[in-house]
């Protein structure tokens, strides 16, 4: 709920800040927008006090920290600095009593503070800063071509075009739209040696803009299976099955099991079809299809044991009741925790006879 209020403020603000920009709003500068300002800021304002009281309470946590590095460890990171810039509007308005309409262009920058309540935006963030080094490096050698062919392109055309290129700094002006294929053509080199410096430009250009684009692209795969493993590691320490388990031995179990999202209302196997896995629900519900009533099994619950300890067909048919989120361990996997778990083999014997005795 803390979440979406945060999130409906911030795209609030964002628009109020995007229109306090228009020719109509500026004529038009009222009450209202003043009243809606205000509230903004003091949600902000609140935000950013509560984090600076949450800073100082990790301090509790950490005996040779003073409270006040703690606080100033916020107050001075990227998304305090946004949390405080945001606010400004509403001390304007404090203390004058009006607030000028460009100021309210600060309401925009709270869009940095989504990564907060977004996890999906939060990774794009991760994902540079892990690749900070690679993407570093791009940017050194993007620096590094566009010093030696603004310079090369300088020395070319200065004598045809003084006017145009007039010093190596000018030339970068050309250097920099031209590596990164831009081109806006207000620069363009006349003589033949010029244009041939120009042409083998733009061609690196085209490889150096690739080159980030291949980095982030990577690093976005790595950081989601980093995020799948988390997740499944998560929802294998969660079944009560796997509970007496340490981290170690629950990632070694997390390996072995695919996840499978399975939309409502699909059969997942047939009763006397092959039996080449069990499964495991993370999330919604299956009908297990027994006489006289089916069984409905939820979030934490297991099936298709039965036929992989009897080596024998499916017992019965089971049907997504609802969206189900599963684990899936396949049958060679099976034996072979089964081999390294006793204990847990022994759980599910349990469970698969009292099954039968209830078939
Ligand atoms: P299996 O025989 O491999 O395939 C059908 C599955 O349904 C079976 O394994 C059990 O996991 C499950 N099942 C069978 N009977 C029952 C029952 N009475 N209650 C809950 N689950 C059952």
């Amino acid at each position: 709920m803390k979440r979406s209020i945060s999130i409906f403020f911030i795209f609030s603000a964002t628009l109020f800040g995007i229109f306090s920009s228009t020719e109509y709003f500026r004529d038009n500068l009222n009450q209202i927008s003043f009243i809606i300002s205000f509230v903004i800021g003091f949600y902000f304002l609140y935000e950013y006090l509560r984090n600076i009281f949450l800073a100082s309470k990790i301090v509790a946590l950490h005996h040779s920290a003073t409270r006040l590095s703690f606080i100033a460890k916020y107050a001075f990171s990227f998304l305090g600095c946004i949390d405080f810039l945001v606010c400004i509007p509403l001390f304007i308005l404090l203390v004058n009593g009006q607030i000028p309409y460009w100021v309210l262009f600060l309401y925009t920058l709270s869009l940095l503070k989504l990564p907060r309540y977004i996890p999906g935006l939060a990774m794009i963030g991760n994902v540079i800063y892990v690749e900070r080094r690679n993407l570093l490096a791009t940017l050194m050698s993007l620096i590094i071509l566009l010093v030696i062919f603004s310079s090369l392109l300088f020395a070319v055309e200065n004598y045809a075009q003084p006017e145009v290129f007039q010093s190596i700094p000018h030339a970068m002006w050309w250097g920099i739209t031209t590596l990164t294929t831009v081109g806006y053509g207000d620069m363009v080199p006349i003589t033949l040696l010029g244009r041939t410096i120009a042409a083998s430009t733009m061609l690196i250009g085209i490889a150096m803009v690739a080159i980030p684009a291949g980095i982030i692209a990577s690093g976005f795969i790595d950081e989601m299976r980093n995020e799948a493993i988390l997740s499944t590691w998560k929802s294998v320490r969660s079944f009560p099955l796997f509970k007496e388990l340490n981290s170690e031995k629950i990632s070694e179990i997390a390996s072995v099991l695919k996840s499978q999202v399975i939309p409502s209302g699909v059969t997942i196997f047939e009763k006397g079809s092959f039996s080449d896995s069990m499964y495991f629900i993370v999330e919604g519900e299956v009908a297990v299809i027994v006489e006289p009533d089916p069984v409905l099994l939820t979030k934490g619950a297991f099936f298709g044991e039965i036929g992989l300890l009897e080596v024998a067909p499916r017992s019965a048919t089971v049907i997504t009741t609802k969206k189900t989120n599963f684990l899936v361990l396949t049958m060679h996997d099976f034996h072979q925790i089964s081999d390294r778990h006793p204990d847990i083999l022994n759980q599910i014997r349990q469970v698969a006879s009292q099954r039968n005795i209830n078939q």
